[in-house]
């Protein structure tokens, strides 16, 4: 058979190479170089009708032999190759599930309403609950029930924001009214915060605003003295603001009688150490127990209201109350 290619050989060489092929383009390289239309054996098996009559038979079961053996090889290293691809595609597109997510602009609470939540806190857990009043009151309300008649200077105009005509109605000037709703309310024991906004016609610098938040309490209970409310008052600032001094002296309220203002020390934005005056605060006046028909034989009590954004000033030594109300991302991020 002299002539004619060993196909056996031709066969087995190309099936190693097959087997070998790393991947699905180098395969197909091989189909095409192995039985495409150039290829050695389909050369052969269209030429064998020209062989002499005795070689058809032999050479053509060869040839066939051939052709089965590599197609068998490349379809088996097809197989292979395409499982190995998709493997390898899982592996890759596999969602990696401890990525971080997409951030989203979130928002954060004002350093006032974060004070205000740490403020209701320590009180909650001191057993005091949270009450709540309008910030359009009754001048009954915010004034002549606390013990501060027609004619003080608190209640003339330049105090106080009237709403509408006369000035039966105003912007509460503080959250003292939220007292009177809440004896109103109910008999004693009292023993209740009232944290809200306030109106006052301040002209404004860095430690005043025309509107401003106040957390107002009130304990009426049998008994109550001057030790209770300065001892409620030392707890509540050490708890909120750490070791601080605090500084109480006398001052004058209307609804309280003896009356004090509390000071703690802060540095201002020149750098100065001073009292900022926090709160306000006192033995509740008789004539307030009596407007509100509790008996002042009876019953004591005493009342405070802080300054809920000078205390936020300095818990975070925020030297301009303005910055508060600004709206300025840059300085409302520092508190996120
Ligand atoms: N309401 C007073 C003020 O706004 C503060 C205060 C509250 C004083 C309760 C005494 C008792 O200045």
């Amino acid at each position: 058979m002299s002539g004619i290619p060993d196909l056996t050989a031709l066969a087995t060489d190309a099936v190693a190479e097959i087997a070998a092929a790393p991947d699905l383009q180098v395969l197909e390289a091989a189909r095409v170089g192995f039985l495409g239309r150039r290829a050695p054996l389909t050369d052969i098996l269209g030429s064998i009708g020209t062989l002499p009559p005795a070689d058809r038979g032999p050479v053509g079961k060869a040839a066939n032999a051939a052709r089965m053996a590599i197609e068998r090889a490349l379809e088996e290293r097809r197989e292979v190759l395409e499982a190995e691809t998709m493997g390898a595609a899982l592996e890759a597109e596999v969602a990696d599930v401890t990525l971080p997510g997409n951030a989203y602009p979130l928002g954060a609470l004002n350093p006032i309403t974060q004070v205000r939540l740490e403020v209701e806190d320590i009180f909650l857990g001191m057993g005091y609950s949270v009450a709540d009043g309008p910030e359009v009151e009754s001048a009954y309300n915010n004034f002549t029930a606390l013990n501060t008649p027609e004619g003080h200077p608190a209640r003339s105009a330049s105090d106080t924001f009237f709403v509408g005509q006369g000035d039966s109605v105003l912007l509460r000037t503080q959250t003292s009214p939220v007292q009177i709703r809440t004896m109103q309310a109910g008999p004693p024991p009292v023993y209740v915060i009232a944290p809200g906004t306030v109106y006052r016609r301040d002209d404004v610098d860095a430690t005043h605003s025309p509107m401003f938040h106040q957390v107002e309490g009130l304990a009426v209970d049998e008994g109550l003295t001057f030790a209770h409310l300065k001892g409620t008052i030392t707890v509540f600032l050490t708890r909120l603001l750490g070791d601080r001094e605090v500084r109480v002296i006398p001052h004058f309220f209307p609804f309280t009688e003896p009356s004090v203002d509390v000071s703690v020390s802060w540095t201002d934005r020149h750098g100065r150490t001073d009292w900022l005056e926090v709160a306000g605060a006192g033995m509740v006046d008789p004539n307030v127990f009596t407007a509100v028909g509790y008996d002042p034989e009876r019953w004591t009590g005493f009342a405070f209201g802080f300054g809920l954004d000078r205390i936020a000033m300095i818990r975070h030594g925020i030297t301009d109350i303005r910055m508060l109300y600004e709206g300025d991302l840059r300085f409302l991020e520092q508190f996120s």
